[in-house]
């Protein structure tokens, strides 16, 4: 964790990250709400990457839902951690400032894992422009819902039926995707947690309720 001590003091920077279909967005509800239960006062920021600021929406706009098959794969990777460091820089170090906990929908673990497979470049590269655009700013806490990738295609396929995202890339492509974050689980054992995301939605919500829970009495006894 070399999220700079002033802010780690403060604040608390968590991020969820998973394949498709991985039920991402429902666990950081359902935490958020837990959170607010325990402590109700305190300020919890949700937000998303590719996102989470006006123009890194625009830049989303672009990655996600416009034609990044049109862009070189090394612009698209430029593009994605350019959008992060404006998320950094405007939403989330502002408000780990404050005290707040921010919640993030992907973070720079989707980077290592889609652009390094998607498009064929390296954690150590990955690494070097997050080591610019990033200021040190780490996630405290990195929840990995782990899951079959045919079982989280169904899953997102059953979600939005007229997406066809999920399909064209391929089963191969979303195995490689699972397999990828495990890697990168192995290899950070300490900030990212493995969740099988398989389990019932409550069973999911509990296992990360206790991974959390100490991380809070540690603030609110502070
Ligand atoms: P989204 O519809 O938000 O998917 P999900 O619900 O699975 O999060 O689309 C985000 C897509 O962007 C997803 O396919 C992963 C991809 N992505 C990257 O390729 N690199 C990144 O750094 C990030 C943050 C996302």
């Amino acid at each position: 964790m070399t999220h700079s001590k002033a802010h780690k003091d403060m604040g608390l920077f968590i991020t969820f990250e998973g394949g498709e279909g991985s039920g991402k967005s429902t666990q950081i509800k359902l935490l958020k709400e837990y959170i607010c239960s325990l402590i109700p006062d305190i300020e919890i920021v949700l937000t998303r990457e590719p996102g989470g600021t006006e123009v890194a929406e625009l830049i989303r706009d672009i990655l996600v839902n416009g034609a990044s098959d049109k862009l070189s794969p090394r612009a698209e990777a430029l593009l994605m951690i350019a959008s992060r460091a404006e998320h950094i820089d405007l939403v989330i170090l502002p408000a780990l400032g404050r005290g707040a906990i921010v919640l993030c929908d992907r973070f720079k673990d989707s980077s290592v894992v889609y652009q390094g497979l998607a498009n064929n470049i390296s954690k150590e590269e990955i690494d070097k422009i997050h080591e610019f655009a990033l200021k040190r700013c780490e996630p405290d806490l990195t929840i990995l819902l782990d899951i079959p990738s045919e079982t989280g295609i169904k899953r997102a396929l059953d979600r939005n039926e007229s997406d066809q995202r999920f399909e064209q890339k391929g089963d191969a492509f979303h195995q490689r995707i699972r397999e990828g974050y495990l890697k990168l689980a192995a290899i950070y054992p300490e900030r990212i947690k493995v969740i099988n995301a398989s389990q019932t939605v409550r069973s999911i919500s509990d296992e990360i309720q206790q991974l959390i829970k100490p991380m809070l009495i540690d603030r609110t006894h502070k």
